[in-house]
């Protein structure tokens, strides 16, 4: 497939849509971000690449890095991890409270705000240098040894993060809290502040395009199973009140950020990842969305 052709075309086409939409000035060291940067990156699972436009510039993932605290906490864990937390699509914004009382505490699903919080309580209480250990592992992951955190970016999260606070509170006053919610919490946003380019990032998620192995090492990140599962909580949680309209439209398992990155995957052919930081009301990239309706529509491979 002559995928560089595919994705010039589908920019031309993209260019009717705008750039409609805001970014997340709720995390203010977000809203500096110039709005026109525009990035692309696919990787195949036969180390083919094609770019575009801001590919290699470095941007927050923000909530995609759930996908890899989750990978990490299955992998220790195993299946006693979802006596914490779900695998139902929540239909609900990311950082929402309703049902987290209703559900005693016990978030729908760990791409979710609240899950997502679960799984970092869960990941502390199991490694010895929490941060340490994590970086270490994306690096792993993706074969990048220079991805880090951006101790700006969770500074600047950690001092208007009350709505996280009032979802860690809350689920520690059901006991699904184990570790001290100030630790917790300095985690989470750290998680979310590593900065990726497109390349980098599709990259890094490529183990999931290749049954949890990753095809340049040919290391065993996660098992096949195990990597079934978390594409399936991706396609069906990965956008959130959006996931339905992501599948409907696209037609892969995919996470969004509020930094304005997507990454998606198509299994057994590639990773990609695309960069556009104005959002959708639903808090995900609008161009980003745009893009990846188009390009599958163009090269007429979805899983479905
Ligand atoms: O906790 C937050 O609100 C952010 N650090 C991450 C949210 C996010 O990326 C949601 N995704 N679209």
């Amino acid at each position: 497939m002559k995928y560089n052709k595919i994705i010039k075309k589908v920019n031309n086409e993209l260019v009717a849509f705008g750039n409609l939409g805001n970014v997340a000035s709720y995390i203010p060291e977000l809203s500096a971000v110039n709005t026109s940067k525009f990035g692309v990156h696919l990787t195949t699972i036969a180390n083919q690449h094609a770019s575009f436009g801001d590919a290699d510039e470095k941007f927050s993932i923000q909530s995609i890095s759930k996908v890899i605290s989750l990978t990490l906490a299955y992998k220790i864990e195993g299946e006693n991890l979802w006596d914490r937390v779900g695998v139902e699509p929540s239909g609900t914004p990311f950082n929402s409270l309703v049902q987290l009382e209703h559900d005693l505490g016990i978030p729908r699903n760990p791409l979710i705000n609240a899950g997502a919080l679960v799984i970092c309580d869960i990941l502390i209480t199991h490694l010895s240098s929490p941060k340490e250990d994590f970086i270490a592992f994306i690096r792993q992951v993706s074969g990048i040894p220079t991805i880090d955190y951006c101790n700006r970016i969770a500074e600047s999260e950690k001092s208007v993060g009350y709505k996280n606070a009032a979802l860690i509170n809350l689920m520690k006053s059901f006991g699904n809290i184990k570790n001290d919610i100030d630790v917790v919490l300095d985690f989470y946003f750290n998680l979310c502040s590593i900065e990726m380019t497109c390349k980098e990032l599709s990259q890094t998620f490529l183990f999931l395009a290749n049954y949890g192995v990753c095809p340049f090492s040919k290391e065993i990140i996660i098992s096949r199973s195990k990597s079934k599962r978390i594409n399936a909580i991706m396609q069906l949680c990965g956008f959130y009140d959006e996931a339905g309209e992501f599948s409907f439209k696209v037609g892969l398992p995919g996470k969004s950020g509020v930094g304005g990155g997507i990454v998606a995957i198509h299994p057994n052919k590639y990773s990609i990842a695309v960069w556009s930081p104005k959002l959708n009301e639903k808090g995900n990239s609008y161009k980003g969305i745009k893009f990846l309706d188009l390009f599958t529509t163009e090269t007429k491979f979805s899983i479905f």
